[in-house]
């Protein structure tokens, strides 16, 4: 029989599965702020926060939720070619009716826009938008200022990054949603939540406040660090458990064992 830290430790698989959404007061904030936002007059707008604060898992949950009442459409990963993405913004104007799939350029897309324009209302969620070059960000722009296209914008920032994504939107803002690092009190829910989702209600209750602050301190609340620092928790509860049952708490998880994960992991130097 599997141990049951392995279902446990699953459930912190890092993956943007919107049936493991879980409501936070940040997410939901963040939520409505975004969907507020795409409501108004607005050209571009721009979703904003560190690696693994939740921005792709945010735009994903956008546009299954208003899928139904808008033609919204989520741009993952972007290719570094620019006719590709020319295709694809084409397809969605076009609706994929058939067109040459040789030369879509920047011309036509704006031609075509003008056309919808006061018709229809597209919204475009591009994630993973720090990729774009500063030239292509400059395209994207002049096809919102046909007002038929409305973008969100959605970006990393790391410590070099922040600067260069700064200067280039600061003459151009629209409206900034910023995701941040949880809070000890978003982090534990989402940890509860997670493993209540799986039903695993035993080691939810093992999990109580002052490892979780521990938790928090090791991860700085960051949503990705969280989910492996939880993982490598439970892969090593599941070690003991299997090996050597004798030498773990079962009613409780250890700050030895959150300390040895974050050893494991790096966020600690023996
Ligand atoms: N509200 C939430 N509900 C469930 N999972 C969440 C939530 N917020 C963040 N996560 C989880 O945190 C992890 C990181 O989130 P996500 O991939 O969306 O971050 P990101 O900001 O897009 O990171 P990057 O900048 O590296 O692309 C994912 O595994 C995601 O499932
Ligand atoms: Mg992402």
């Amino acid at each position: 029989m599997k141990s049951r830290f392995y279902s446990a430790k699953m459930v912190f698989v890092d993956s943007i599965d919107l049936d493991d959404y879980i409501e936070l007061d940040s997410s939901v904030r963040a939520f409505e702020k975004l969907k507020e936002s795409i409501e108004k007059p607005l050209k571009m707008i721009l979703v904003f926060g560190r690696p693994g604060t939740g921005k792709s898992i945010l735009l994903n949950r956008l546009q299954t939720k208003l899928k139904h009442q808008k033609e919204i459409h989520y741009f993952d990963t972007p290719t570094v070619d620019e006719k590709e993405f020319f295709l694809k913004l084409y397809g969605v104007l076009n609706q994929n009716e058939t067109f040459s799939k040789e030369d879509v350029t920047l011309t036509m897309i704006i031609e075509q826009s003008k056309k919808i324009r006061g018709e229809r209302e597209i919204v475009i969620l591009l994630d993973e938008a720090q990729i774009y070059s500063s030239e292509m960000m400059e395209k994207i722009r002049l096809i919102s200022d046909t007002r038929a296209v409305k973008f969100v914008v959605s970006l990393h920032k790391t410590d070099n990054e922040e600067l260069v994504a700064k200067e280039h939107f600061k003459s151009r803002i629209w409206e900034v949603i910023e995701l941040k690092n949880a809070t000890v009190e978003d982090q534990q829910s989402y940890v509860h939540k997670k493993l209540l989702k799986k039903n695993l209600f035993e080691i939810a209750n093992s999990i109580k406040s002052n490892e979780m602050k521990l938790i928090h301190a090791f991860t700085k609340g960051n949503y990705r660090e969280c989910n492996k620092l939880m993982y490598t928790i439970f892969e090593i509860s599941e070690y003991y458990d299997t090996n050597e049952p004798t030498k773990i708490r079962y009613d409780k998880v250890s700050s030895k064992i959150i300390e040895m994960a974050a050893l494991k992991l790096g966020y600690l130097h023996a």
